[in-house]
């Protein structure tokens, strides 16, 4: 069978142990995976009960000593954080160790300084957890799509916010219990925040779209972000009248002079699209390239067992690749415009806004947004409550730019007695 392969796991929580679980039971998996040693297992706390039997003697708080330790070739990083992982993930490799990641906030801030110190010590770093937990999506496009020029890559690539939307439109679950709920499932970040501000979902389009147009990876600031608290129940039974879900969706969109917009907010998602029936903690990514045309990605996109599925398939793809090395490269930005401004992005929105139920007052909204260059779909009044009608509006599509200075005007006004919500809304098709 070959050399055996030494592994430090450094980190034994939901996706740590679902690791070890595949790795101490490898028989009628890959044949590669049986010549892995799981040499040790670095926590932070080795007090703590574990819901996987690992014994003592493999059992440390010293990471790097086990990084270190000239029997491991490969280093699995599954903590979390980011200055932490950074700094034992650069000892590794400048020590000719092997990578797996599925740390995505790691990867979007010092991804490509990561990248460039694998290739010079010739090691491989591999990161196909870090985007959409359990499904194969980065290494298909690196392998898959080579003939092909991808124009767009959009999808749900967030399985708190997917769960918790999920709950709050099927079982009509408030928020924070749902929130709840996909954190004592194992999908949320240490910090839930990460997930519900759009922090997640802004890292991982980041790094699937520098896989999907070959590119280094772009700054966080060049990505626009919102995240799903603003969401009500009431948006999401409206959007349902309408014919809509509300998915937290993120796009990475090639434009015709070659920019690149890149974005991650609350969409309308009309019901006829796939992605409308993407449900829990499932992610999914439909990918546009010529010439293959449309594919979608599925499947589930937190957890710990589908998140160590794809950490330990890179584990095995390394080990292959050990027989036959392949020289990794380092994207390069070659001719490349640059990115999408927000304010450039054209798209229809769905705006819910509460005003006095006085004469005029839908004209009066009207004749702003008409100011502002925003025609109009629709515009419909929903249960007047008291004083204070609400009104449920869908434009058509509209720059960016243009809507936000009309809902300056419309906040300004005096006929407005609370601004709810403005959702972007995804084109059908
Ligand atoms: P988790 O359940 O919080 O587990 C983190 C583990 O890291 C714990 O075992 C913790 O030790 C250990 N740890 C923390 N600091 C450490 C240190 N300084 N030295 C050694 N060990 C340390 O987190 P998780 O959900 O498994 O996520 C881990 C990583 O995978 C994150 O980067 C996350 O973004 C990513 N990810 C998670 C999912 C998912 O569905 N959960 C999916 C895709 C990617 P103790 O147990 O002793 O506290
Ligand atoms: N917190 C992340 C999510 C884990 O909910 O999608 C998977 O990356």
């Amino acid at each position: 069978m070959g050399q055996r392969i030494g592994v430090a796991l450094i980190g034994l929580g939901t996706v740590g142990s679902g690791v070890v679980q595949i790795l101490e039971d490898a028989v009628g998996r890959d044949m590669r995976l049986q010549s892995v040693d799981l040499v040790g297992v670095a926590v932070r706390d080795l007090s703590k009960p574990r819901t996987v039997a690992i014994g003592s003697d493999r059992l440390t708080e010293d990471a790097l000593t086990l990084i270190e330790n000239p029997e491991v070739s490969i280093v699995i990083e599954v903590m979390g954080g980011v200055e932490k992982p950074y700094a034992l993930i650069r000892r590794a490799l400048e020590l000719g160790k092997h990578v797996v990641t599925a740390n995505k906030a790691l990867l979007a801030r010092h991804g490509q300084e990561l990248f460039a110190l694998a290739k010079a010590n010739r090691v491989q770093i591999r990161y196909e957890a870090a985007v959409c937990g359990g499904i194969p999506v980065l290494q298909p496009l690196q392998q898959c799509f080579g003939a092909n020029r991808v124009t767009s890559a959009i999808g749900i690539v967030n399985g708190t916010t997917n769960y918790i939307l999920t709950q709050m439109a099927d079982r009509s679950l408030a928020y924070t219990e749902a929130l709840a709920e996909a954190q004592s499932l194992g999908y949320a970040e240490a910090d839930p925040r990460a997930d519900v501000d759009g922090n997640d979902a802004q890292e991982k389009i980041a790094i699937l779209s520098s896989i999907a147009f070959r590119l280094p990876l772009p700054e966080l600031d060049q990505i626009y972000r919102e995240g799903i608290s603003a969401i009500a129940l009431g948006d999401v039974r409206y959007a349902q009248q309408l014919g809509f879900a509300i998915k937290l969706l993120a796009f990475a969109v090639r434009q015709s002079d070659g920019r690149i917009d890149l974005r991650v907010h609350p969409t309308l998602v009309p019901l006829e699209h796939p992605l409308s029936r993407v449900d829990g903690a499932f992610n999914a990514v439909v990918i546009e390239a010529d010439p293959v045309g449309q594919i979608m990605f599925y499947g589930p996109g937190a957890g710990g067992g589908p998140t160590a599925s794809a950490v330990v398939s890179d584990v095995i793809n390394i080990c292959a690749e050990l027989a036959y090395p392949v020289q990794s490269a380092v994207a390069e930005a070659i001719d490349f415009p640059g990115y999408l401004p927000i304010g450039e992005v054209r798209t229809r929105f769905y705006i819910r806004l509460k005003a006095f139920d006085l004469p005029g007052v839908i004209g009066h909204f009207g004749r702003i947004f008409g100011d502002h260059g925003v025609s109009l779909e629709s515009i419909v009044q929903k249960n007047p409550h008291g004083e204070a009608a609400e009104l449920v509006i869908i434009t058509h599509n509209v720059q960016e730019s243009q809507m936000r200075s009309a809902l300056d005007e419309i906040r300004e006004g005096t006929y407005l007695k609370e601004f709810c919500t403005a959702i972007r809304v995804l084109p059908e098709g």
